[in-house]
């Protein structure tokens, strides 16, 4: 591949392939040396039209470990505010000659028409609630390297289905591992037809979780709703917050995860979030190592001097 857009579009031995070179990856990072040249000369723009903390920052430490350098676009103070479009953006950045550039942006579809606009390989960093690859790849990895495998594990993937990227790019990459995919949503979160995408429906939390080896939990996207639409917080936790009574239902050693940015007390109680179970840490350190994986396997492809 030169880009890497969706989920949909990678094998499982693509997948496992990445998170060997992943492994490996984390595996160096609790290193004192870090630092490899697979990068060297090479030059990487990170372009986010959304906010991030976790990703941008993983895809700049991952291609600084690499060594590459590192562009960060910082859209707020950018010509983006004088009215120039994606495209003319994409196009002027790639006048620059980057070889790659990492996209967020809050239009689902918009990263793979800037691909299609530009002549350097493309990751989507997130857009819409379309897909987020590395988040999902990362998640893989942190299960794997907590339970040893991921075929024929339960993951309850809880909460803002609907507006979800990480749940869509999830599903693709544990279904073509091998899991159990679970949805657990109010039915005013969760999209139309949910079963098409893969995974079993629960509209009651309490059913949805019972047995799950792995519980991953959603932040409801307040941005992306309506006024009349948006639930209220106080319900929401009540009925498919995770707390300790409700994870009590799920296997007795089943991971808690989240994608981040986490809201404590609104989709999950701070006693989980900090709970013993919890990996939500090692995703943001797995997140570095993904995104060292991923940039690794593109260099590959990269048109040579
Ligand atoms: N999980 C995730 O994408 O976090 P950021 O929005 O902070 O990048």
């Amino acid at each position: 591949h030169r880009n890497l857009l969706s989920c949909e579009e990678l094998s499982a031995p693509e997948i496992n392939f990445l998170l060997d070179l992943a492994d490996d990856a984390a595996d160096r990072n609790r290193k004192i040396n870090k630092k490899r040249d697979v990068l060297s000369g090479r030059t990487l723009i990170n372009l986010f039209f959304e906010a991030s903390t976790r990703t941008q920052a993983s895809f700049e430490l991952a291609a600084k470990r690499l060594s590459a350098d590192v562009m960060n676009m910082t859209v707020s103070s950018s010509s983006v505010q004088k009215g120039e479009t994606l495209i003319d953006t994409a196009v002027t950045l790639n006048a620059m000659r980057p070889d790659i550039i990492v996209v967020r942006h809050h239009a689902a579809g918009a990263v793979e028409l800037l691909s299609q606009k530009v002549d350097c390989s493309v990751i989507n960093a997130g857009d819409g609630a379309h897909q987020h690859p590395t988040q999902a790849l990362l998640d893989a990895l942190t299960i794997r390297r907590a339970k040893g495998r991921i075929s024929g594990l339960t993951v309850a993937i809880c909460g803002d289905i609907l507006h979800s990227r990480v749940a869509r790019s999830n599903i693709n990459v544990l279904n073509a591992l091998g899991a159990n995919v679970r949805v657990i949503a109010p039915s005013t979160l969760l999209p139309s037809a949910p079963e098409r995408f893969g995974a079993e429906v629960y509209t009651d939390m309490w059913k949805g979780i019972t047995d799950a080896d792995v519980v991953m939990m959603l932040r409801l996207q307040i941005e992306r709703m309506q006024g009349s639409h948006i639930p209220s917080t106080r319900e929401f936790f009540h009925f498919f917050g995770l707390d300790q009574e409700k994870l009590a239902r799920a296997k007795p050693d089943a991971l808690v995860m989240h994608p981040g940015p986490m809201n404590r007390g609104v989709e999950i109680a701070s006693t989980v979030a900090d709970h013993s179970r919890s990996v939500i840490r090692e995703q943001v350190e797995m997140g570095v190592a993904v995104r060292m994986a991923v940039l690794e396997a593109l260099a590959r492809n990269l048109p040579q001097a």
